[in-house]
């Protein structure tokens, strides 16, 4: 064993055995002189082989990706067309769609047009039947002998009856008791200088004067002391009684008999 005296000296001899170890192992990977290979020899060899099989793994990829990747032939033509019918296929759309549109708004518009027409041609089949029956009616009540007055036919009975026979009288020509709505009216039945039994009441109920028809009494000619209930009789039917007056009605029992006046309003 060698005795050193200062550090430098450890530090050469440290340097002359690294050299000598790494001479060992080089001498250890040299091939002997008969063509014996030493392991360190080996180890290049696959190192170098391992590099040849990834490149060529890596070529062989980079083809394989290639052929995958790449369009087969003939594609970016059929891509092309499908491009192309798929636009006209979307402008025939629309031009559907549009035309489609136009169409629509016309069968709505023949439809209101359709619709118009059909309650028109309702109103005027209705306008035609009441006309039909207006003329009907002016001939059969004319040949009847009724007098046509201001829109309405009247009928003046030859014989006398009740209010209430009378009345019943009037229904069966079609007609009813006369109802006056009119000082023109008034003055027509006062030229008949008839007692004759008019369409009004107060049967229902007491005071409450009605017409035939429902409708409530507005104009009255009452002659003066009119209706009175005469002396405590019931009194609930009118006629015009005093003719040299222009308010000519009187209230009378229901087993008066007198002539009576029927009226065909042409006007409803
Ligand atoms: C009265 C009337 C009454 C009639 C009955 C007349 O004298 O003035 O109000 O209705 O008699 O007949
Ligand atoms: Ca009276």
């Amino acid at each position: 064993m060698a005795v050193y005296e200062n550090a430098s000296e450890i530090t050469v001899e440290m340097m002359n055995l690294s050299d000598a170890s790494a001479r060992t192992v080089a001498s250890k990977s040299h091939t002997d002189e008969d063509g014996t290979t030493v392991p360190g020899g080996k180890l290049l060899r696959c190192v170098a082989v391992s590099f040849c099989l990834l490149c060529f793994l890596q070529v062989a990829l980079n083809i394989s990706l290639r052929l995958a990747l790449s369009p087969p032939p003939g594609i970016d033509a059929s891509f092309k067309n499908l491009t192309e019918e798929r636009d006209e296929l979307r402008s025939i759309n629309l031009r559907t769609e549009e035309s489609c549109k136009t169409l629509t708004e016309e069968r709505d518009e023949l439809k209101r047009k359709l619709s118009y027409f059909a309650s028109q041609q309702n109103s005027l089949t209705t306008e035609r039947d009441g006309l039909k029956r207006k003329l009907n009616d002016f001939a059969h009540y004319s040949n009847q002998g009724w007098v046509y007055f201001s829109g309405s036919f009247y009928y003046i009975s030859s014989i006398k009856e009740t209010w209430q026979d009378s009345r019943d009288d009037c229904v069966r020509r079609g007609a009813d008791l006369m109802i006056i709505n009119s000082e023109e009216e008034q003055e027509f039945t006062r030229k008949y200088r008839q007692i004759m039994w008019i369409g009004l009441t107060d049967r229902e109920t007491e005071g409450v004067w009605k017409w035939v028809d429902g409708t409530s009494l507005t104009t009255s000619f009452w002659h003066s002391g009119e209706p009175n209930s005469y002396e405590g009789t019931n009194e609930d039917y009118v006629a015009v009684n005093y003719h040299d007056y222009k308010n000519s009605w009187n209230d009378l029992e229901c087993i008066i008999k007198n002539f009576w006046i029927c009226e065909k309003n042409m006007t409803l």
